[in-house]
């Protein structure tokens, strides 16, 4: 008897334990401003129930914060409030019981003062708790599972060209002139996110909900993030682990924007990779299971010139900003999945010329660093262009990787620019199910 008991308690551990080591997160963000757009880029509630079967978490994207009393607010209250978006998103809830619905605060779609994150933290208590009971309010209101922080702190700074040219006295210089200082007090701002982080949890815990971290692109996790102190307080912890280089930021080099590794050469900063964010999480014994490691559902274009050369080898000098926008995302310097997936050889552009001509695709067998594809300018100057992205392999390679490093999971940024109309090849959310079937 007691002998079954024990063995009885053995499997029931062992499938807890295997059940937990199977089911990864995928944590699909939402851009909610889609919802609002016209036309092919018009997403509608429809398309989102269609991802919403690969999805653990949906992270309804974004709302902002109150300058001067930190209350967290609508970004759209037409939208949202009005036209109750709040509401039906997370009705979705009855159809899909199984996952999670967060409302994230920042994701940079915050505008105006950038500085009011760091005000936040700076603010006190008092004002704080304005903050944590707004927030708490919200998600009752409108029935969310949680908040995602996803606040606009202070970024590295870009690497800057021509470094290798008296790089030495050049850094010297800039230690002095204070330039690469940028955020002196940084350290104080960690202690008071800390104490944020664990105040808010405290309040959210008696309402069951969940608190989820997602790191922005560029926001220096060793100056904000006190990982062993604020780990037990997260649910998640989101590594927005692209865009490491963008035309915005590094208009006269384009690189691999989200390379798994580090590529030993050039002089590349040794930060700018996944592998070396995870460990930097993971080497403060954070949790792996909590981590989930950001893939773009879309690449980074830039502007060839002529000096640019013509092998399209990153880093690739004397670019000129960002490319054109795509006909659907009309964002400068971005193009989805799908109009990568459009712009490379096919039957309808393959004799295409000038601002239609098909791109060269290269692809990476090592699958440590990630795809790009070019066109080198024309004699003219014109139509130059260099994109690096991500398509369904390289984000299942990225899969795979949270797999053999035990990780949580995936966060996808965001569902509203992968192909979710499947216009490429056919399958809707092409990348989507890409990461969701490595996942298994
Ligand atoms: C933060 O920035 C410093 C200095 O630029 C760098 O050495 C460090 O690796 C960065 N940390 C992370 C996690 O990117």
């Amino acid at each position: 008897m007691k002998f079954l008991l024990v063995s009885l308690a053995f499997l029931a551990y062992t499938c807890w334990a295997s059940a937990s080591i199977l089911e990864r997160n995928l944590v699909c963000f939402y851009n909610s401003n889609a919802a609002t757009h016209t036309g092919a880029a018009h997403f509608s509630t429809a398309d989102l129930e269609i991802a919403l079967q690969f999805c653990t978490h949906v992270i309804y994207g974004y709302v902002g914060i109150k300058p001067d009393t930190f209350q967290l607010m609508s970004l759209n209250e037409n939208l949202d409030i009005q036209r109750r978006h709040f509401a039906t998103i997370t009705a979705l809830k009855d159809k899909f019981p199984y996952v999670k619905f967060l409302l994230s605060v920042g994701g940079d779609r915050d505008s105006g003062e950038h500085e009011k994150y760091i005000n936040l933290l700076e603010a006190g208590r008092q004002k704080q708790t304005a903050f944590i009971d707004s927030a708490r309010d919200f998600l009752r209101s409108y029935n969310f599972d949680g908040l995602d922080l996803a606040f606009q702190l202070p970024r590295n700074k870009p690497r800057k060209v021509h470094s290798d040219v008296g790089s030495a006295w050049k850094s010297f210089k800039k230690f002095f002139t204070g330039d690469f200082i940028v955020d002196e007090k940084a350290d104080d701002h960690k202690e008071e996110l800390t104490d944020l982080i664990k105040d808010l949890k405290n309040t959210l815990r008696a309402d069951n909900m969940l608190l989820s971290l997602t790191v922005l692109p560029n926001v220096n996790s060793s100056w904000y993030f006190d990982g062993p102190a604020i780990a037990d307080s997260l649910d998640l912890i989101n590594l927005a682990t692209f865009d490491f280089l963008t035309p915005e930021r590094n208009p006269e080099e384009a690189d691999y924007t989200a390379p798994l590794y580090e590529l030993y050469d050039q002089n590349r900063l040794p930060h700018y990779n996944i592998n070396f964010q995870v460990e930097n999480w993971i080497l403060q014994r954070v949790p792996g299971n909590k981590i989930n490691v950001g893939v773009a559902t879309y690449g980074r274009a830039w502007k060839m010139s002529k000096e640019s050369g013509t092998t399209g080898l990153p880093v690739v000098p004397a670019t000129e900003g960002a490319a054109p926008a795509g006909p659907v995302s009309k964002t400068p310097g971005l193009l989805n999945w799908l109009e990568v997936c459009q712009r490379l050889p096919n039957p309808s552009n393959i004799n295409a010329k000038g601002a239609e001509a098909p791109l060269r695709r290269i692809s990476d067998p090592t699958k440590r660093y990630g795809t790009y594809a070019f066109h080198t300018a024309d004699e003219d100057g014109a139509n130059g262009v260099w994109v690096s992205y991500e398509d369904p392999d390289t984000a299942a390679s990225k899969a795979g990787y949270v797999k053999a490093k035990n990780l949580g999971g995936v966060a996808l940024f965001d569902l509203t620019l992968d192909d979710f109309r499947g216009q490429c090849t056919g399958d809707k959310f092409p990348m989507l199910r890409a990461v969701k079937y490595r996942l298994l």
